[in-house]
């Protein structure tokens, strides 16, 4: 490939040079690096190719989708990778007050200080943090529908310094509705 049709990337503080059409998953692809044949999906909806990176002209770091994101001379990035981020384990069945059972299986949900770094964090333009306010007033359908095109990449769970976990309360508020254990919204927000 010509030079001139080339950029220069770094990917975990290595340089390569690579195709200026590609993007930075394209790009891995092009390097060699092993690890990017067994990524995902490469096209926006599986969540694991979530990566930091940092454009040359600017002094903060990005999150995004790495099958997402167009090459560009100087790029610097590199994969989030797995984000621990653990599920509860419940069973429906045995839970008479859902939005009750919320604080008791998430009690961080209440921490949330509305900083918006989980706003910042998220490459589908999820407000995320509405979303968890949403969960707190037992409006799970408004969760549902906020989360609707979450692809789990877990970025907003890194970037949230109270340890809530938007996915897992998403899909709680989700199991929640499939059953018709829909709870009355509204209510104060709990003390604990
Ligand atoms: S809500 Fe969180 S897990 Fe879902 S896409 Fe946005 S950052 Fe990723
Ligand atoms: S990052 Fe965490 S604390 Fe900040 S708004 Fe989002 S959920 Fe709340
Ligand atoms: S590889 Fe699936 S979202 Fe990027």
């Amino acid at each position: 490939m010509a030079f001139q049709d080339q950029v220069s990337i770094q990917f975990m503080g290595k340089t390569y040079r690579v195709s200026k059409d590609s993007t930075l998953m394209g790009a891995l692809l092009e390097t060699g690096w092993e690890s990017a044949r067994e990524l995902g999906c490469l096209g926006g909806c599986c969540g694991t190719c979530a990566a930091l990176y940092r454009l040359p002209d600017e002094t903060h770091v990005r999150t995004g989708l790495a099958c997402r994101i167009p090459v560009r001379e100087g790029i610097s990035f590199s994969l989030v990778g797995c984000y621990p981020c653990p599920e509860p384990v419940y069973d429906l069945t045995t839970i008479d007050d859902p939005k009750q059972a919320l604080f008791d299986l998430f009690p961080e949900i209440t921490g949330c200080h509305k900083c918006g770094l989980c706003v910042t964090a998220c490459p589908q333009d999820i407000d995320v943090m509405r979303g968890m306010w949403c969960a707190v007033f037992g409006d799970y359908v408004s969760v549902a529908d906020h989360f609707k095109h979450c692809v789990q990449c877990g970025l907003c769970a890194r970037a949230c310094r109270a340890g809530l976990r938007p996915i897992w309360v998403a899909a709680y508020a989700r199991r929640v509705l499939e059953r018709g254990q829909e709870p009355l919204v509204g209510g104060q927000e709990p003390s604990g």
